[in-house]
């Protein structure tokens, strides 16, 4: 009777431990839950984000953040600029002609012209430039530089 109850809690239990321990991120707007749901990890907007329009014929959106924003993205803290209107084209794992995302890396400012996922990686385009980093580091959505007291 004991060993059966316990068999019996058991098998009630066990889902429960076979869950993901750590819960899935919650994007934060729908804007950010555009990006996921095409493939791409919220970390690319930063986390206060106004207002977004997207023609889901198209794909064609534009995205109104609360005025210029910078960021230090991780891990090689290059610098990152974001216009207060950002606008573009986003497809299944692709964001194209994009306007209004600068980074800054090698002593100048370079003008992020498209996005894409490829397997675990985010292709960063810059004319016909590419650069490739590791999606997971984009897996945080930042709050802007000064818009909150730092350390
Ligand atoms: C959305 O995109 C489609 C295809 O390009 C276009 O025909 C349509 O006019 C657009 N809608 C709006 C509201 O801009």
């Amino acid at each position: 009777m004991k060993i059966s109850l316990f068999f019996v809690s058991f098998l009630v239990l066990l889902p429960l431990s076979l869950q993901d321990p750590i819960p899935k991120v919650k994007a934060p707007s729908r804007a950010h839950a555009e990006l996921t749901s095409h493939g791409f990890p919220i970390g690319l907007l930063p986390l206060s984000v106004k207002d977004y329009y997207i023609n889901k014929t198209s794909g064609d959106f534009s995205l109104l953040l609360h005025g210029t924003c910078k960021i230090t993205l991780p891990p090689d803290n290059y610098l990152a600029t974001y216009s207060d209107k950002v606008t573009g084209r986003i497809t299944h794992g692709q964001i194209a002609e994009l306007r209004g995302i600068r980074v800054r890396a090698f002593y100048q400012w370079w003008s992020i012209t498209g996005i894409r996922s490829s397997g675990d990686n985010l292709v960063f385009e810059v004319g016909v430039v590419t650069a490739k980093y590791p999606s997971k580091n984009f897996d945080e959505s930042l709050d802007c530089e000064g818009t909150r007291a730092s350390s």
